[in-house]
């Protein structure tokens, strides 16, 4: 029908999600790009269109600083009338908003900050990435099990650092260990070298590292410049030090890295199969973690609207998504109904090459993990 108004009437309600990520300076590439083209990816598959709604992505470049992420924030909740603010690729971003979804009563999901104490912030926050206390557990016990008595530390200084530090450094000592230094390197431009010198210096039998999502390249470079790979230290870290975006690309020297994690592109299930997959074709690279942050956080997102029928009501949405249980690429998760924070499987992982290219290759897993700092409360 020519120029029918009824329907025009008829459209569809528009549900606007803004999504806020790091689009330009470091954390671009490891952070930015990956969350955007999983999260389009998601809509590509399964259709923009929800509970009778239409789904509309607005994709919002934070340039990584928190006082552009809250006015930006702001400016989707006015202007835009957004329902979901999501995102929020490293902690003070996400610590930024955290006021705002509050006031505005809107769900703000993060999909790639680590720091524990994010969820506190606002009632409104439900997390689908991870928590650093989480997942540096495990490879204290590792070390533990395998002859690591006194480990150094060494961390990126802000929010995950500090909780990859003190996790690992309790469980650690708990199991007998000694922590026999902790080095705090800057988040931006870091330069590791001189730290390194430390570290050859004071022989630990393993150096337990935390850098975030990107900074991992840099990193290894500089240990192996400062000749580190043949002091007989043993590296150990958390899996963002060997995020999949980067990882083919920092060499051999890599080959045997011990790391936990709670997500590597070469998990062997069906859906990770399908999603790395269809995520190569889409945005020609590996996904990271940080993908999976985002698609999981767009899964959340559209469960809760169809659980709601369609209703935007921000604190509806955020009771339908407490207890939600789902089957990511990277196992079984689901949203802690007490503590709006993810609850999944963290493995063990070594690299090895996989037809010829390096992958976090899982070998074994702690099953059903909570943020253990909340846990403990
Ligand atoms: C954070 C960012 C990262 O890129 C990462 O790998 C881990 C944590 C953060 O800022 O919380």
């Amino acid at each position: 029908m020519l120029g029918s108004a009824p329907a025009q009437a008829q459209a569809q309600q528009t549900v606007k999600i803004g999504l806020i990520l790091p689009m330009t300076g470091p954390f671009a590439g490891a952070i930015g790009r990956q969350i955007e083209a999983a999260a389009k990816l998601y809509i590509a598959q399964n259709g923009a269109s929800v509970a009778g709604k239409t789904i509309e992505l607005i994709v919002k470049d934070d340039t990584g600083t928190p006082d552009v992420t809250r006015r930006i924030a702001q400016e989707l909740l006015v202007n835009d009338k957004v329902s979901f603010l999501a995102g929020f690729g490293l902690t003070p971003l996400a610590f930024a908003v955290a006021p705002l979804a509050t006031q505005s009563k809107t769900p703000q999901i993060v999909m790639a900050a680590g720091t524990s104490s994010i969820t506190e912030q606002s009632p409104f926050i439900v997390r689908t990435s991870f928590t650093l206390p989480q997942v540096t557990i495990g490879i204290a016990d590792w070390a533990s099990k395998n002859g690591i008595k006194k480990a150094m530390t060494l961390v990126a200084d802000y929010g995950p650092g500090l909780d990859a530090e003190k996790s690992f450094k309790e469980r650690l000592t708990a199991a007998g260990g000694e922590i026999t230094g902790e080095i705090r390197i800057p988040l931006r431009n870091p330069d590791f070298s001189p730290f390194l010198q430390r570290v050859t210096d004071a022989k630990p039998d393993a150096l337990f590292v935390f850098v975030p999502s990107g900074l991992g390249v840099q990193f290894m470079k500089q240990f192996v410049e400062r000749g580190l790979d043949k002091s007989g230290i043993r590296l150990i870290a958390t899996g963002d030090v060997t995020d999949d975006e980067s990882l083919d690309s920092m060499g051999d020297v890599t080959l045997g890295l011990v790391t936990t994690h709670h997500y590597s592109a070469a998990h062997p299930s069906p859906e990770n199969k399908a999603f790395v997959e269809a995520f190569r074709k889409a945005a020609n690279v590996r996904p990271n973690f940080m993908a999976v942050g985002g698609w999981d956080g767009m899964h959340l997102i559209y469960e809760a609207l169809k659980k709601t029928n369609g209703d935007t009501d921000g604190t509806k949405l955020v009771e339908a998504m407490k207890g939600m249980s789902w089957i990511s690429p990277r196992g079984p998760i689901s949203i802690d109904p007490k503590t709006r924070d993810i609850i999944q499987n963290v493995y063990v992982r070594k690299v090895e090459k996989v037809n010829g290219e390096l992958y976090n290759v899982e070998f074994s897993t702690f099953e059903a993990v909570p943020d253990p700092v909340k846990a403990a409360k």
